[in-house]
């Protein structure tokens, strides 16, 4: 289930009843309502997100039946079954969309797997690098090397480092250790793989890193973390379903755009979605910041934050969006608050003589903590946006990130810019480059 909603403070004019929330219209306002400049135009881009030649991440859950049906599945679940038998660990090489999707869901998962993933290449940091290879001493491990490029500075290194330590350890059969993910046709790794005889994936040519994670990409590091990936695919292509809303949120955030707005930031309550906010920060990042334009996407995990960004969010500059996922909390979870006699809540409370946090539990905490930072937050004038979705599963967050990925190409497109595209990442590269000769 995934639900948007909006609440506009009373300086933004707000038409349209099909958007959910709490909308204060105020006919002082000079502002032009989302459905009178982005709505029609959101849809009519919506209906041709399958014409793209870079869209293959939508085709394909389109007909998802044809990715069940042809090997990628089971050759996924073939190559975990081999690496839960030898390795206790497996380094994953790869950085932004070639890691940041399946990290996302695992890390909010935990799932129980016999292998341990160990993320590298993510950085140029030899104490990272370090704490990797001091890991990996004792215990058998692979090695899973993703780009689609097979150009990337960063996962170069990491799998010139790794396969040399794997090569010293397993000599002959280190080959067998070494899984490949990249471009089906394309780039020096696939080169690799070929003349090495890694046993290699293919990265679709027609899907881009930050749109690739229901492909092998983060199917099979998934996989090998103990998920149910068909049920996340399967998950994923339901949630084509949602597009209205994607439609909904993006013409909301050009809506906001074009009225001031530079600043989007997603909150959660959730800390074990630090690594989703992450995808989803280079997800609207790479796509949008083009061209002199883009809204700048930022994140915070409350309640952590309100202590920190929480002043600015109240009282700070208007320019930012505050857009909040949340979920139906998970009873099994739970933790029931132990009394006490002697805490800030229970004797310094003028109105209440007895302990108001008894025999509540943390989720129920966390759950007021959100409401009240939503209402807060709007009286203090922020726009804000709401992302609902049932309990975070696997599946939910696949269906989220579905629905955001949706959302993310529609809110380029009426922006003026191409989503699949990151023409701005080469400048930096270049200049290494220059550097090292
Ligand atoms: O979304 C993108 O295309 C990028 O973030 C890439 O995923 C990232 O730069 C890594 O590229 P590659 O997979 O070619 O190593």
């Amino acid at each position: 289930m995934i639900e948007f909603r909006q609440h506009l403070p009373s300086y933004y004019q707000q038409s349209d009843s099909s958007l959910v929330g709490v909308v204060d219209n105020s006919p002082q306002s000079s502002f032009k309502s989302p459905e009178d400049e982005f709505i029609s135009r959101a849809k009519n881009i919506a209906s041709q997100l399958h014409v793209d030649p870079m869209a293959g991440w939508y085709r394909r859950l389109l007909e998802p039946a044809d990715y069940n049906t042809n090997s990628t599945l089971d050759q996924i679940d073939a190559i975990t079954q081999s690496i839960h038998r030898h390795s206790r660990y497996l380094v994953c090489i790869g950085i932004g969309g070639s890691y940041l999707g399946h990290r996302a869901i695992i890390e909010a998962a935990m799932p129980d797997s016999p292998t341990e993933i160990l993320y590298a290449g993510t950085s140029l940091s030899a104490v990272e690098a370090n704490r990797i290879l001091s890991k990996i001493q004792d215990g058998d491990f692979s090695v899973l090397v993703i780009s689609k490029s097979g150009k990337t500075l960063e996962t170069d290194i990491a799998f010139r480092l790794f396969r040399k330590v794997l090569m010293e350890k397993y000599g002959n059969s280190a080959h067998q250790r070494i899984f490949v993910i990249t471009d089906a046709d394309h780039g020096p790794l696939r080169q690799i793989a070929t003349q090495e005889k890694y046993t290699a994936l293919d990265m679709p040519t027609d899907v881009g890193g930050r749109y690739s994670v229901f492909t092998a990409v983060g199917l099979l590091p998934m996989a090998v973390a103990g998920l149910d990936v068909k049920a996340i695919f399967a998950a994923a292509a339901d949630a084509l379903a949602y597009q209205d809303q994607a439609v909904m949120y993006a013409a909301s955030r050009q809506a906001l755009s074009q009225q001031g707005i530079h600043t989007e930031i997603l909150a959660t309550f959730l800390p074990e979605l630090y690594y989703f906010t992450e995808w989803w920060k280079q997800l609207f990042g790479e796509s949008e910041g083009k061209a002199g334009s883009g809204i700048f996407p930022a994140s915070v995990l409350y309640s952590r934050d309100l202590h920190s960004l929480g002043q600015y969010l109240q009282d700070g500059s208007r320019q930012i969006v505050e857009t909040f996922l949340r979920f139906e909390v998970d009873p099994a979870l739970d933790i029931i608050i132990p009394a006490s006699a002697d805490t800030a809540f229970s004797t310094q409370n003028p109105l209440k003589s007895h302990d108001i946090l008894h025999g509540r539990s943390i989720n129920e905490l966390n759950q007021i903590a959100e409401a009240a930072t939503v209402s807060a937050h709007q009286e203090g004038g922020i726009p804000v946006l709401e992302i609902r979705s049932s309990r975070p599963t696997p599946q939910t967050l696949s269906e989220l990130m579905v629905f955001f990925m949706m959302a993310c190409a529609i809110s380029a497109q009426l922006s003026g810019v191409n989503p699949y595209d990151q023409p701005g990442v080469e400048s930096y590269k270049q200049h290494i480059k220059d550097l090292l000769n």
